[in-house]
């Protein structure tokens, strides 16, 4: 596309964080606007028009269903205005995989929606924030990244909202996909694509909803008992995810406590703590009403499950399809 019309919608994180110093370790993220931030962008004589939005400034370990409201809300306002081509969502990488998830299961495949960090703050030696903002732009100004449904853009990396996860705490590198890698390779002046487009033009999967139900999320280990189960779980609890170990394991006395929940109508998902690996269905699932979270990590399958409680959804072979179909 020549000169794409795009619209920015900062969050805050890294990407917008500050040291105080080229070399120091700890920062503050969410300390530059979005009107400061494009001046530097323009600098960078990117093929664009870009319109910045504030929308908060504040590191992604702070932003929930408020901050997602508000972000759905212009992002699906921004597809029904013809000018607009393509929506960036500059945000933090610690919780970047939760919105660009929640984002892909609730709006359309029709405009290309990106979201970008970055692992240094501005001031960093080796910042690389304006490198990725740079191949955001050149992703949302594609003809062909809406059909992937929403995206992450790191480190010259392109990946699909289900597949990616931070992997690492460090390094400009910290981005994996599972169970695709990256779907495509990107740099401020090129965009390979791995495979055509799968979602083209296709309606939103659930409808947005700033009422998540409440879905804690169970992270098992060695020699966990059952009363974790019972601290975990309140009256606001609607569902589950369990990060169980290996393939979503669990000591039986824990598995006990969660199959009567179970049998109460509590929807109750096994995931694995593990960072890659499916979890697929178990003969046991049956008679437990267990449902297998497949190749999504515990915080996606959260995301998942409560926007399936939030519309009504409660038994567990509904849910399953759910979690195997997408
Ligand atoms: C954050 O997620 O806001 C802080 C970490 C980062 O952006 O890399």
């Amino acid at each position: 596309m020549t000169n794409p019309n795009i619209l920015v919608l900062a969050t805050g994180g890294t990407i917008a964080g500050k040291a105080g110093s080229a070399t120091r370790h700890d920062y503050r993220p969410g300390q530059i606007g979005i009107d400061d931030y494009l001046d530097q962008v323009a600098g960078l004589g990117l093929n664009a028009t870009l319109t910045g939005k504030q929308i908060a400034n504040i590191g992604s370990e702070d932003i929930g269903p408020e901050i997602w409201a508000k972000l759905h809300a212009e992002i699906s306002a921004a597809i029904d205005v013809p000018s607009i081509d393509g929506v960036i969502i500059t945000h933090g990488t610690d919780t970047v995989e939760e919105t660009a998830f929640l984002l892909d299961l609730t709006l359309p495949a029709t405009k290309p929606v990106v979201l970008v960090g970055a692992m240094r703050p501005a001031d960093a030696v080796g910042y690389d924030g304006l490198r990725n903002f740079a191949n955001a732009v050149r992703v949302a100004g594609d003809s062909e990244a809406s059909g992937r449904g929403v995206l992450v853009v790191m480190g010259d990396r392109v990946f699909a909202a289900r597949d990616v996860r931070k992997a690492r705490t460090r390094g400009t590198d910290a981005f994996r996909g599972f169970p695709r890698d990256s779907i495509g390779l990107v740099t401020p002046s090129a965009l390979d694509w791995f495979g055509a487009p799968w979602r083209v033009d296709e309606a939103a999967r659930f409808a947005f909803t700033q009422a998540l139900p409440d879905v804690p999320i169970l992270t098992v280990h060695a020699g966990m008992t059952p009363d974790y189960v019972s601290r975990l779980v309140t009256g606001e609890t609607r569902g589950v995810v369990v990060a169980g170990v290996g393939e979503g394991n669990m000591p039986d006395p824990v598995r006990d406590a969660l199959v009567a929940l179970a049998a109460d109508g509590m929807p109750i998902v096994r995931a694995s703590r593990l960072d890659e690996g499916l979890v697929d269905r178990e003969p046991e699932d049956d008679p437990n009403r267990f449902v297998a979270a497949r190749a999504l990590n515990p915080q996606k399958a959260r995301m998942l499950l409560a926007l399936l409680i939030a519309e009504g959804l409660t038994d567990p072979s509904a849910i399953q399809r759910e979690f195997d179909g997408r």
